[in-house]
């Protein structure tokens, strides 16, 4: 019937529209995929990956196409690193199954070789005269960033502060290439894992997965055991109860340090490339420490720690949200490493996590604001976002396309004077940082700075600040406010000074003082003659009222 047409063809154009529809969310979700939807592609990707150490003359075709006849290969890369060599990523996990049948045993004379089979291979050619490497050359990824003098050089040709700082991101940022060496590395210590516990996984965490990543830095990866839980739930659900017998501990810190001393003996003994691991197991956050020599990682492993879980996805929801976060970041990060305000060896200064917090709170404090406070993400979490980490509410929305997009258009030269700007007269005697409420709150405690611990309360990020490394933060910071509003950067590109954020990255100790007695003659505005007051005249006093001495 006529009728039936009709309704056959609305059907028709229903399925239509919803197939138009599910193609619009695809296309969404490539652009913005949930940190859970990243972490599961990427450690998947990692499981079909294999790491080849090549000769120094490698023909990369005749390389792929013997590697091809055990399965598709779905993407490679080169790259240098105590000689040369090459990701690989098959498209089937079990191509790596059909090339480990072929592969050799190291036939050593002087040494014994332990016979635990990893996906770390080594490619030699048996008459390498007679396979000369093809015309083309390799092409290396990088896996470092470039040194800061060059940088410099760099930014000074660039038309603003805003793109010398999206030009330190784009060469200080993880690249593809780096990030999927990274997931690999968490993949090859989950295959000694897996040796005592089958479902466990290793996941990273920290700046490899939070957008806030520069290449070189370590790899935080820890082993977790959800999977497993879930199988328990799965079975209380009969009309019987069955569950394992397990060894009980008094303490979950005690298991911990059990697993990981293990796991820490395997990656020592039977590792291949894993040398001076150290394990670390009085520690707050018990960890095993060791360098990956085949992926060039330093790597920390601990156990699963569903707070600093979170506080990855929460920050790696603010690096999506809008370019200017990482931007500013990235330049207030390497500022901080040029001028020793950070250190890669732990000790009173702060890190680069509490960094980024500061950083984060300053673009809740914007008006309008660039990025949510915490509260407001939470209000937007639906009921698959609910997580609750000891009685504490830490759910927040993990769908992207929930967020309003921000209306603030403020540009980044604005933004990093007014972050040293703020921070340099911000009270710290008094108050609090604190993204949950995107407020400062009175000081809870005397520590010198107090950042919140967004998913644990009363738990300062940020306690091993003492005064003198939050004073010279300060003092950092009034500096580079001064030094962005007074200087003149036709004169600067035509003396062919370092402007603008390359300035910034001189250490100031360094700048010559004739230099400084020709900043102070251009002086306008009222800002800026205040900041040199409290700069050059009362430094003393009035660092000391800020910090709270
Ligand atoms: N972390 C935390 N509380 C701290 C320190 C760290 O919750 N006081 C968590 C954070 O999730 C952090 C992760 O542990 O991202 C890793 O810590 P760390 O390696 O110190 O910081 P990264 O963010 O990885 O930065 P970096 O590039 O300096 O390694
Ligand atoms: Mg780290």
């Amino acid at each position: 019937s006529p009728g039936a047409a009709r309704r056959g063809g609305g059907a028709c154009f229903q399925r239509a529209v919803r197939a138009r529809e599910r193609l619009l969310d695809a296309e969404v979700n490539t652009r913005k995929k949930t940190f859970a939807e990243v972490q599961t592609e990427r450690l998947e990707q990692a499981e079909r990956t294999i790491l080849i150490k090549c000769p120094p003359k490698i023909n990369e075709k005749k390389l792929l196409q013997y590697l091809s006849s055990h399965g598709k290969i779905n993407s490679h890369f080169f790259f240098e690193n105590r000689g040369i060599h090459a990701l690989i990523e098959f498209s089937e996990k079990n191509s790596i199954a059909s090339l480990q049948d072929v592969i050799g045993i190291p036939s050593a004379t002087e040494h014994h070789v332990v016979p635990f089979k990893s996906r770390l291979f080594t490619f030699t050619l048996k008459n390498p005269v007679g396979q000369a490497a093809a015309e083309t050359p390799i092409h290396f990824a990088p896996q470092s960033h470039i040194p800061v003098k060059d940088l410099i050089q760099k930014l000074c040709s660039a038309d603003s502060i805003s793109s010398q700082m999206y030009s330190l991101l784009n060469e200080y940022q993880l690249t593809e290439e780096n990030i999927k060496l990274r997931f690999l590395a968490c993949s090859l210590v989950r295959d000694f894992a897996r040796a005592y516990f089958p479902d466990s996984v290793v996941k990273p965490f920290g700046s490899s997965v939070n957008t806030f990543g520069k290449l070189g830095c370590d790899v935080d990866m820890f082993l977790d055991f959800h999977e497993t839980r879930k199988h328990t739930t799965k079975m209380k659900k009969g009309p019987f109860e069955m569950e394992y017998q397990m060894k009980r501990l008094p303490s979950e810190r005690l298991a911990t340090q059990k697993i990981l001393s293990v796991i820490g003996d395997c990656l020592d003994h039977f590792g291949p490339g894993c040398v001076s691991v150290q394990k670390i197991l009085n520690a707050r956050c018990p960890l095993v420490k060791f360098s990956h020599q085949p992926t060039g990682f330093q790597c920390d492993l601990s156990v699963s720690n569903s707070i600093a879980i979170k506080s990855s996805e929460l920050l790696y929801i603010y690096g999506c949200l809008d370019s200017r976060v990482r931007a500013l970041v990235f330049s207030i990060r390497c500022w901080a490493r040029v001028h020793g305000l950070t250190n890669s060896v732990p000790g009173a200064w702060i890190t680069n996590f509490s960094l980024t917090m500061m950083v984060m709170f300053f673009l809740q404090k914007r008006s309008p604001p660039i990025i949510p406070t915490l509260d407001r993400l939470r209000e937007l979490a639906d009921e698959e976002d609910k997580h609750v980490i000891g009685g504490y509410d830490c759910s927040f929305v993990s769908d992207l396309s929930k967020i309003n997009p921000t209306k603030n258009k403020e540009t980044l030269d604005v933004l990093l004077c007014d972050f040293f700007e703020y921070f340099g007269n911000f009270d710290f005697r008094k108050n609090s940082i604190n993204l949950r409420k995107g407020k400062e709150v009175n000081k809870p405690e005397s520590s010198p700075l107090y950042i919140w611990n967004p998913f644990e309360q009363d738990l300062n990020i940020s306690k091993n600040v003492n005064q003198p490394q939050l004073e010279k933060f300060v003092a950092l910071a009034r500096e580079s406010a001064w030094i962005l509003q007074k200087e003149d950067k036709t004169q600067r590109m035509v003396n062919k000074e370092p402007w603008g954020l390359a300035a910034l990255l001189i250490p100031f100790g360094k700048s010559n003082p004739d230099k400084i007695k020709n900043r102070v003659k251009g002086i306008g505005s009222e800002t800026i003659k205040s900041l040199l007051d409290s700069l050059k005249l009362s430094s003393v006093n009035s660092l000391q009222k800020a910090v709270g001495k």
